[in-house]
C-alpha cells in the first residue's frame, strides 16, 4: 500500500509512485485512484499482466478493458484514425470522465484488452496520483474498476482493500475519488457517435461540443442484457435485494411497513432531505437530490453501507434522468436487478 497526497506536486517522482510505476512494469496488477472510481490497473502492452486483472475482478475476459493514458499524443500510439468530432471531445473533455472508442491500430496493445473487439476504449483520466502513475510507467494502462465482478465500483481506498486486498500486488491510497461514478463510454467510430455508458460526462455537455449523438438501445429503454441462465445479473449490487420505489415518500414507507410487518430488516436508500423521515432497520443517504453530483459522488459507498448490517432487503428512490442524473439510474437500475415498484395514483 502507498498512501499518496494527491495535493503534492510533481508527484511523478515520488518514490511511492515510482515504486507503484516499477510494480507495473514488471506486469503486475496495482490499484489506484482516478476521479471517478478506483482502476485496477496493469501494462495494456502485455497479456500476461491483463490476464491477472480478469483474474482478480473474477470477470469475464469477454468484456474489454478502458486503456489508460498520461498524454494527448498517445492516442495515436494505439487508435488507428481519430474522426473529427472525437478529437474535439478529447480536446474539450480530457483529461475527464470520457472514454472514447475508436479503431484499434493492430499489433500494438494486448488482444485481452480488446477482448478480440476492433475497437479500443482509451481515456486520460483527470487526477494526479493517476497521470503520475501512468507517466512514471511509461506504459498505457488497461483499468477497469477495482472491485469484485457485481460489487459496487471503489469511491474509497477502504472499498479496493475490502474487495481485492491479497489479490493484487498493490493498492495507491490517494483518497476519495471524485465523480464517483465512471467515465462516459462514447463509440466514436459511427458517424453519428452513440453514448455505450453514461457516466461523469453528461449526454448534454458532449451534444454541447458535437452537437447531437446517439444513446445506446439497452441504455435508452433501460432493458438488461439477455442474460444466461443462472447467470448473476445484477451489477454494483448490495448483498442484499434491492428494489427501487417510483412514487412518493409516503408509498415508500408503507411500502417498507408492510416488509417489516412481516419481520424483514428493510433498509432505505434516500438523500439528505429525507433521510431523518423515514422509518427503517437501516437509513442511508447518498447526497443531496437537490444536487445530483453529490449522489453520484456517494451512491457506491452507500450501497456498500448496506452490507455492513444484516439487512433482508432494500429500498431506494428514484431520480430524475437528467444530467448526471441519467447516469445515477443506469447504475441504481443495475444494482436493482430493473426491479422497479410503481406507485399508481389515478386510483387514489
Ligand atoms: O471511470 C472509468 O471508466 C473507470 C476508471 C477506472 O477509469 N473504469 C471502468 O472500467 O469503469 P470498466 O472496465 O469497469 O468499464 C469499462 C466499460 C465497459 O462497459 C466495457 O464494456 C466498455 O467500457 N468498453 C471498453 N472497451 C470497449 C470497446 N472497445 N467497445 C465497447 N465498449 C468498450
Ligand atoms: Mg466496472
Amino acid at each position: 500500500i502507498w498512501t499518496v497526497d494527491k495535493t503534492v506536486e510533481n508527484l511523478y517522482t515520488y518514490p511511492q509512485i515510482i515504486e507503484a510505476a516499477e510494480v507495473l512494469q514488471k506486469n503486475e496488477v496495482v490499484a489506484f485512484p482516478t476521479e471517478t472510481v478506483y482502476g485496477l490497473g496493469a501494462n495494456a502492452l502485455s497479456d500476461e499482466a491483463v490476464n491477472k486483472i480478469y483474474e482478480a475482478k473474477g470477470r469475464p475476459s469477454d468484456n474489454p478493458l478502458i486503456v489508460h493514458i498520461s498524454k494527448m499524443e498517445d492516442v495515436d500510439k494505439y487508435a488507428e484514425e481519430i474522426p473529427e468530432q472525437a478529437k474535439k471531445l478529447m480536446n474539450a473533455f480530457w483529461p475527464g470522465p470520457l472514454t472514447v472508442i475508436l479503431k484499434v491500430k493492430q499489433g500494438i496493445l494486448s488482444n485481452k484488452v480488446t477482448a478480440g473487439l476492433p475497437t479500443v476504449g482509451i481515456r486520460m483520466p483527470n487526477h494526479p496520483v493517476a497521470l503520475a502513475l501512468i507517466e512514471a510507467s511509461g506504459l498505457p494502462i488497461a483499468a477497469p474498476s477495482a472491485n469484485l465482478s457485481g460489487k459496487p465500483s471503489p469511491t474509497k481506498f477502504q472499498h479496493v482493500y475490502k474487495d481485492l486486498n491479497g489479490k493484487i500486488s498493490g493498492i495507491v491510497d490517494g483518497g476519495e475519488t471524485g465523480v464517483g461514478v465512471e467515465s462516459t463510454v462514447i463509440d466514436c467510430t459511427e458517424p453519428i457517435p452513440v453514448i455505450l455508458r453514461p457516466g461523469g460526462t453528461t449526454r448534454e455537455e458532449i451534444e454541447g461540443i458535437i452537437g447531437s449523438v446517439g444513446m445506446d438501445r439497452q441504455v435508452k429503454e433501460e432493458v438488461e442484457k439477455p442474460k444466461s441462465p443462472g447467470m448473476k445479473y445484477t451489477h454494483y449490487a448490495p448483498a442484499a435485494p434491492m428494489y427501487l420505489v417510483d412514487g412518493s415518500p409516503a408509498f415508500l414507507q408503507e411500502t417498507v411497513d408492510s416488509m417489516r410487518k412481516i419481520g424483514k430488516r428493510v433498509g432505505i436508500l434516500t438523500t439528505d432531505e429525507r433521510v431523518n423521515t423515514y422509518q427503517a432497520d437501516m437509513v442511508v443517504s447518498c447526497g443531496q437530490r437537490e444536487q445530483l453530483s453529490t449522489v453520484a459522488h456517494h451512491l457506491y459507498d452507500a450501497l456498500r453501507q448496506f452490507d455492513q448490517e444484516k439487512i433482508d432487503m432494500i429500498y431506494g428512490e428514484v431520480f430524475p434522468r437528467e444530467g448526471i442524473g441519467v447516469a445515477i439510474m443506469n447504475r441504481l437500475l443495475k444494482a436493482a436487478g430493473h426491479r422497479i415498484i410503481k406507485e399508481h395514483t389515478s386510483n387514489r
